[in-house]
């Protein structure tokens, strides 16, 4: 709720706008009833004309209140709700944008997906019922009682008494509902990530032939929600049920009474039917606001489900920059300076058992090119994330420009980084909209050149060229044009470091040889860190660090490490026998 209030904060005037609309509008309904059994008592039991004539242009009147003011608050209501699920949707991407991987994992990408889209209708559907059905409620009661007292007090006592039962059943009802409406909200939850998951795994499926053990698994969870959603509209029958008797109960009720008071000469016939419509008026809200009462608890699940997102303080946190950037610029100007160092750097994943990396301690120098090998697992890529801030050290430090990455802001960091991830993903647009991620402004002829130097020539046989289309993830491209894409799009960006993970596995050794070799110009004055598990693409690096289970084992050029480390040996041994020899280059 304080979430609520804090979206609702920015739209105070249109909030205050939207309820004095809305009053107007009920003001206007509650005066009809009154107005009607003025004209009849008066002006038709004594035949004045003029008392009906003027009777019926206040009535014109309050009823022209009543409709203007529905529909401009139906307007009103229905665009603050939007405004501000937009405003929460926002603040939810936004979020998650800081989010560590670790972050990440905690909501999953199926419940983040159902918290910005599902969640937020759901939130927004409910600011507008609530406007227009729950606020006006105790206003109508009030009111409505009072109006009736006026017209004879016996009457409005009875027609208090009814409220009252009335509510108290909404309240029971409200109450008991709730929890069903909390497992409605988890299950779409849930259908989201098994059918995201069968559906971006559809091939695996087929190629498992698991079609019908996944038919299984989502007609359960399908079932689950069918029963669920069927409770749901099994309870809104009965409420809906209830409510009509109640009222025709009512109406029978004030009839009775009313026909009473009439014969007692207490008040007058067309009074009757005053009253009768301020009760089937009060329960009529009654039963609209109880229906929407009983989704409310669903839209506070919601809303605390999207707190749970924006009030998360990532784990990964901006540092004062400033100091920062300044020795970073110092830096530029020596020759073959330290880029990004690990110092005794130590990490472990919170759920992990033992340190992926332990106690790393190597320097990527400007102009020089660095490579890690080993085995599958072996923490790799989780180097290249510490790097770029994806996660935090637990022990020791990551430098960058001799300033502590933990002491920058993120963004300043990741400016001056060129990062080829191992799974390449390209985004829907073209070639070229994939290209300007890198650097917004390049010119065609700065992206021609970042193709060709990533061996991507193939862009050019494409009929569009650099406006070629490119699907979702850059499913449309093969894994090694994706690999090739993706190595353009950082070689876009003008970096202090490049970081190639594993970015050459799905080439031919051809082409992996001529991109190395095209690339030594084009990192010239950068500090360079490839990835790799073939010995082929590190051969000629300046140092290569050997990693097995997180620990450097050996650190040195290929020459050294043959002499002296027995694992990478045992790399270099196992690939030249397997036939990836080194006659690529
Ligand atoms: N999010 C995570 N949570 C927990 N453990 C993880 C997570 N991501 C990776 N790991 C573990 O960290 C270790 C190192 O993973 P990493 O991706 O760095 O390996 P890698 O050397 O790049 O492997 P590959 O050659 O297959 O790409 C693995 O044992 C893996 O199980
Ligand atoms: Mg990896």
């Amino acid at each position: 709720m304080r979430l609520l209030l804090r979206f609702l904060r920015p739209h105070k005037k249109l909030v205050a706008i939207t309820l004095l609309v809305v009053l107007l509008d009920n003001t206007g309904t509650l005066l009809v009833p009154t107005m009607l059994a003025n004209m009849v008592n008066t002006g038709i039991a004594t035949g004045d004309f003029n008392h009906i004539v003027q009777g019926g242009a206040l009535m014109l009147g309050a009823s022209m209140l009543a409709s203007g003011g529905a529909i401009t608050g139906t307007y009103l209501a229905a665009r603050l709700a939007s405004n501000v699920a937009r405003d929460i949707r926002d603040a939810i991407y936004e979020r998650s944008l800081a989010f560590s991987n670790s972050d990440f994992e905690r909501f999953g990408t199926g419940s983040m997906i159902t918290r910005s889209l599902n969640d937020m209708n759901v939130v927004q559907q409910s600011i507008i019922a609530t406007i227009q059905m729950v606020l006006p409620l105790p206003f109508l009661c009030i009111v409505g009682i009072f109006m009736a007292c006026l017209i004879d007090w016996q009457m409005g006592m009875l027609l208090a008494a009814v409220t009252a039962v009335v509510m108290v059943i909404a309240v029971v009802t409200i109450v008991n509902a709730a929890p069903i409406f909390m497992r409605l909200q988890k299950l779409i939850d849930r259908m989201n990530v098994v059918l995201r998951e069968s559906i971006i795994g559809v091939r695996v499926i087929r190629a498992f032939t698991k079609e019908r053990h996944e038919e299984r698994r989502l007609d359960e969870v399908f079932s689950d929600y069918a029963s669920s959603a069927i409770k749901v509209n099994m309870m809104f029958a009965g409420v809906d049920a209830a409510s009509f008797f109640l009222m025709n109960i009512a109406e029978v009720a004030v009839l009775w009474l009313g026909g009473n008071r009439v014969g007692a000469h207490a008040m007058e016939i067309a009074s009757i039917s005053a009253v009768l419509e301020y009760a089937m008026l009060i329960l009529f809200y009654i039963m609209a606001a109880q229906m929407v009462a009983l989704t409310l608890p669903r839209a506070k699940a919601c809303l605390d489900r999207a707190s749970e997102v924006v009030d998360l303080v990532p784990e990964i946190r901006d540092g004062a920059d400033a100091a920062c950037a300044a020795k970073g610029a110092a830096a530029d100007a020596r020759g073959n300076e330290a880029v990004a160092a690990f110092d005794h750097a130590t990490f472990k994943f919170s759920d992990a058992d033992e340190d992926t990396l332990h106690d790393l301690n190597f320097t990527c120098r400007r102009g020089q090119t660095t490579a890690i090998i080993g085995s599958t697992g072996s923490g790799k890529s989780t180097v290249a994330k510490l790097l770029l801030r994806f996660h935090d050290v637990t022990d020791g430090s990551v430098s960058f420009c001799d300033a502590d990455v933990r002491a920058m802001t993120q963004e300043s960091l990741r400016d001056r980084i060129a990062y080829v991830p191992q799974k390449a993903w390209l985004f829907s647009g073209t070639v070229a909209s994939n290209l300007r991620f890198g650097n917004e402004g390049a010119t065609e002829d700065e992206m021609r050149h970042a193709l060709e130097v990533a061996q991507a020539g193939f862009v050019d046989e494409l009929p569009d060229g650099l406006q070629a289309r490119v699907a979702q993830g850059g499913t449309n491209f093969s894994g090694g044009q994706r690999q090739r894409l993706s190595i353009a799009r950082a070689l876009m960006k003008h970096a202090d470091l490049y970081i190639f993970d594993d970015s050459f596995s799905a080439l031919d050794f051809k082409t992996d040889a001529a991109l190395r070799r095209a690339l030594v110009d084009e990192t010239r004055d950068a500090a360079v860190l490839i990835i790799a598990q073939r010995i082929s693409t590190i051969l000629h690096a300046d140092q290569i660090v050997v990693l097995k289970d997180g620990v450097v084992v050996g650190l040195g050029t290929h020459e050294e490490l043959m002499r002296d480390c027995a694992v990478y040996r045992a790399i270099a041994d196992s690939q030249m026998k397997g036939g990836a020899g080194d006659d690529q280059r």
